[in-house]
C-alpha cells in the first residue's frame, strides 16, 4: 500500500476521529490511580467508545503473524514497551503506564497515547515520562512540507540520547487514515534529509518508545503481543496523530485533557 494524501473531507474525518481518541484518554484519566486494574481501564474505554459511537481499532486487530488483539486499548506498565494486554493486576503507587487508544469513526482512524503516573513515582520515572513527551514534540515541531522523515527521526533520537536514554528501533510511527497502519513508516531515529519528503495532506503518527536503559526489546511470554525491555529498564511512550498542512502541522489528537506542548514548541 502506498501513502494516502487526505483531501478536505478526509482531513475533517481525521480531525473528528483524532479528537475522539484523545477524549477516551480524558475519560480514563481520573480513574488511573493505585488499585485499578488495567482490565478495568479497558472496560471503561469500551464504555466510553460506546457512548461516543466509535469502534476500537485494536479489538480483534490481527496483522499477519499475530493472534487477534484481545482488548479495546493497550496498557503498557513500567518495563513494558508497547502492546501490553489489559489484565487483572492492580496498578500500584510508583507505576508508570502508557495507555494507547485507537478509535474508528466513520471509517477514519485516530491513534494517540499518553503516560500516566500512578500515585507518587520516582524522580527517574517522572523524568523519563516528561522527556519522552518532549521527544515526541521534538519530532512534531519539525513537521512541514519539504522536510524528510529522517529529519523527524534524527531530532527525536538526538534529543533522547543526549538525555541519556535510548530509542526503541523495532516499532515506529505510521501513516494512518482509513486504515490503522499505512505507509510510510515513521522511524524515531535516523539521519537528516533521508527517507520520504513530507507533503501536505499526509497524516501519520509520531510515537517514540524511549527506554531508560538499553534500546533492546524482547517479546514477553507467549501472548504474541507484549513487548518488554530486555534489561527490564523502564520504558515510556507518547503518541499523537498529525497532519502535514501547507505551512506546517496540525495535531489531530487533541482534546480538553491533552497536556499542552512543551515551552520549546512555538507553533
Ligand atoms: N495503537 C498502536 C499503535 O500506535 C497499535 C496497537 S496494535 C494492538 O500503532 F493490536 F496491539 F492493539
Ligand atoms: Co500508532
Ligand atoms: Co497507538
Amino acid at each position: 500500500m502506498s501513502i494516502t494524501y487526505k483531501d478536505a473531507e478526509g482531513i475533517q474525518g481525521m480531525r473528528v476521529a483524532g479528537r475522539l481518541a484523545s477524549e477516551v484518554l480524558d475519560y480514563l484519566t481520573p480513574h488511573i490511580k493505585p488499585g485499578i486494574t488495567t482490565k478495568e481501564i479497558d472496560r471503561l474505554a469500551a464504555e466510553c467508545m460506546k457512548k461516543q459511537g466509535t469502534i476500537s481499532a485494536t479489538l480483534g486487530y490481527q496483522p499477519a503473524g499475530y493472534p487477534p488483539y484481545p482488548a479495546s486499548l493497550c496498557t503498557s506498565v513500567n518495563h513494558v514497551v508497547c502492546h501490553g494486554i489489559p489484565n487483572d493486576k492492580p496498578l500500584k503507587k510508583g507505576d508508570i503506564v502508557n495507555v494507547d487508544v485507537t478509535v474508528i469513526k466513520d471509517g477514519w482512524y485516530g491513534d494517540t497515547s499518553r503516560m500516566f503516573m500512578v500515585g507518587e513515582v520516582s524522580i527517574a520515572a517522572k523524568r523519563l515520562c516528561a522527556l519522552t513527551f518532549d521527544a515526541m514534540w521534538q519530532g512534531i515541531m519539525r513537521v512541514r512540507p519539504g522536510i524528510h522523515l529522517g529529519d523527524i527521526g534524527f531530532a527525536i533520537q538526538k534529543f533522547a540520547e543526549s538525555n541519556g536514554f535510548s530509542v526503541v528501533r523495532e516499532f515506529c510511527g505510521h501513516g494512518i487514515g482509513r486504515n490503522f497502519h499505512e505507509e510510510p513508516q515513521v522511524l524515531h531515529y535516523g539521519k537528516p534529509g533521508t527517507l520520504e519528503e513530507l507533503k501536505p495532506g499526509m497524516t501519520f503518527t509520531i510515537e517514540p518508545m524511549i527506554n531508560a536503559g538499553r534500546k533492546d526489546v524482547k517479546e514477553f511470554g507467549s501472548d504474541g503481543w507484549t513487548i518488554v525491555t530486555k534489561d527490564h529498564s523502564l520504558s515510556a511512550q507518547w503518541e499523537h496523530t498529525v497532519l502535514v498542512t501547507e505551512t506546517g502541522y496540525e495535531v489531530l489528537t487533541l482534546s480538553a485533557g491533552s497536556p499542552p506542548p512543551p515551552p520549546f514548541v512555538n507553533a
